[in-house]
């Protein structure tokens, strides 16, 4: 009797299977109440000769606790493979992928250039490191000039002729040397100012400015070009208005403000209650520009433009604070 219960022991311990089914069958066989292998046996007990009871009971107590070990432990096994199994179960949520999307200045950027393109206008880049004549000198910004405070440079240590760019227009400094006219060119690019960083202000920045030169270009090319690029980036009912300003290197110069987008006009809190919002700087390239660039201010005229996309990106999509498009928090690059 004895021995085939370590016969069973033997056996109990060499069982293994990964299926539920079959380790459920391996207990009804062991433990069943009505028919189990231990079950009976244990009703067997009363059969058994006295002398041999305190050992029949101690190795069947074994063997009990043996099968139910085993159960237990390939439970386990079961369950891992239960939850490789969940992964292939078609009706779970799937993972969800989180793919990248454009920064709102790349999104804006792309927007007019390709206004810009549309027209004609090809697209040309040039160093943010720039020296002080395709900055200043070339732009009619007379040495000392007070002019050249309007632009907060940042300088490289030691060199006042090594500097970063403040605006791009040292792009189209570097195309009137390279190209003759007929020039059409815009450039966007980063440019940077020493101010101090707010909500309307950012020591990094980025630009598109625009320049054509031809013969004949006149106020009225730069106003309907400016017009249709107006329209094509803010909506068709948009109306455009410009300003007298002062720029170096144009003359006459503007400042030019659309209607307001949000308030359409009527006046609101973005447009501070005047109906216009300030976009840009335009106006007539200087003949002192043409002829420190090599072209004939006799043959040639021309017009440019400038304007920040941060700023644009802000009225477009009503962000109230410039610091945003730097601080790359993935909740506001995700509403884009
Ligand atoms: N370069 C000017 C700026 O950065 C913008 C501008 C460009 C104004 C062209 C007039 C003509 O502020």
């Amino acid at each position: 009797m004895i021995s085939k219960i370590q016969e069973l022991i033997k056996e109990v311990e060499e069982f293994s299977s990964k299926k539920m089914e079959e380790i459920d069958q391996f207990r009804i066989k062991y433990l069943s109440k009505k028919s189990g292998i231990v079950t009976d046996l244990f009703k067997e007990f009363k059969n058994v000769p006295k002398e041999e009871k305190k050992e029949f009971g101690q190795v069947l107590n074994v063997l009990k606790n043996k099968v139910q070990d085993k159960v237990e432990f390939l439970k386990v096994n079961v369950k891992d493979e239960g939850s490789t199994k969940t992964q292939l179960d078609l009706s779970l949520p799937g993972d969800t992928e989180h793919p990248g999307t454009r920064h709102p200045i790349s999104i804006v950027r792309n927007e007019i250039i390709e206004i810009f393109t549309r027209l004609g206008f090809t697209i040309s880049e040039g160093p943010e490191i720039e020296d002080d004549y395709h900055v200043f000198s070339a732009l009619n910004f007379p040495e000392d000039h007070p002019a050249r405070d309007m632009q907060d440079t940042f300088f490289i240590e030691q060199n006042p002729d090594v500097l970063l760019r403040t605006h791009t227009s040292s792009v189209q400094v570097r195309v009137m040397d390279n190209e003759n006219p007929p020039i059409r060119t815009i450039s966007p690019g980063r440019v940077f100012r020493n101010e101090a960083i707010s909500a309307r202000a950012h020591c990094i920045f980025h630009q598109i400015e625009g320049l054509y030169i031809d013969k004949n270009v006149s106020f009225a090319d730069l106003k309907q070009t400016l017009l249709y690029f107006a329209k094509e980036l803010f909506g068709e009912e948009t109306k455009i208005r410009l300003r007298p300003s002062y720029f170096p290197f144009t003359e006459p110069s503007a400042e030019m403000d659309i209607s307001c987008s949000l308030c359409g006009g009527e006046g609101c809190n973005v447009c501070k209650y005047t109906g216009w919002l300030e976009i840009l700087g335009c106006g007539m390239v200087d003949p002192n520009v043409l002829e420190t660039n090599n072209i004939d201010s006799e043959k040639y005229t021309g017009f440019a433009f400038g304007m920040g996309i941060e700023r644009i990106a802000m009225l477009k999509y009503g962000i109230k604070d410039l610091r945003m498009y730097f601080e790359n928090d993935v909740r506001f690059l995700r509403q884009f």
